[in-house]
């Protein structure tokens, strides 16, 4: 599949056939993508959790509006960031924005890899991230920014979500 293909075949998935696995290499290469993402100098202050405990993956989807998909998917992959990582870099500028941006191409990354390889997934934002961080037993300088579910889906992903036009959303100078 190529790149363009992968783009435009994304959809977030929100059933996933909760009896077939991923397996470890898959996870591995759904990591890989991730960390192949571009980094304010190459600073990289992501960081992962890969959650496959059925109990963990209730509380965080409880604690995520009962988003219950998240505890479906075999396996959900919890993209942090490490706020002193990358504050060390670029000071404020690091913390505030760059590491937003950082694990945001993380997870496109990990998303377009999951599309290629017939799976899919949903990037989850909406959470508390005090409750997740204490879920998951993070390091205080640890802030989790997005949830991914992934499995294989349960559910046809032919619905495409309408997009504002190019002229809608450009400007050209
Ligand atoms: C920052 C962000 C947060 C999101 N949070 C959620 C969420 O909490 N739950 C959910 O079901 N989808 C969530 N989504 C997925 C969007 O709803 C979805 O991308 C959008 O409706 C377009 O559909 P598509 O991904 O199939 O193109 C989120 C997407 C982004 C980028």
């Amino acid at each position: 599949m190529d790149v363009m293909e992968a783009i435009t075949k994304r959809r977030s998935i929100r059933q996933y056939n909760a009896d077939r696995p991923i397996d470890d290499e898959t996870v591995n290469m759904i990591l890989e993508a991730a960390i192949a993402a571009p980094s304010a100098g190459n600073g990289q202050s992501w960081h992962f959790e890969v959650v496959r405990d059925a109990s963990i993956k209730h509380k965080l989807a409880t604690e995520a509006g009962h988003q219950h998909f998240l505890e479906q998917a075999p396996v959900t992959i919890v993209v942090c960031t490490d706020l002193e990582r990358a504050e060390k870099g670029y000071g404020l500028r690091g913390r505030n924005t760059y590491s937003l941006q950082e694990t945001a191409a993380a997870i496109q990354n990990m998303l377009l890899v999951v599309t290629s390889l017939g799976l899919g997934a949903c990037w989850v934002g909406a959470f508390d991230e005090g409750c997740a961080a204490e879920i998951l037993d993070l390091p205080k300088n640890f802030r989790p920014i997005a949830m991914i579910p992934i499995g294989e889906p349960a559910e046809p992903a032919n619905r495409v979500p309408v997009r504002k036009k190019i002229s809608d959303v450009v400007t050209f100078k």
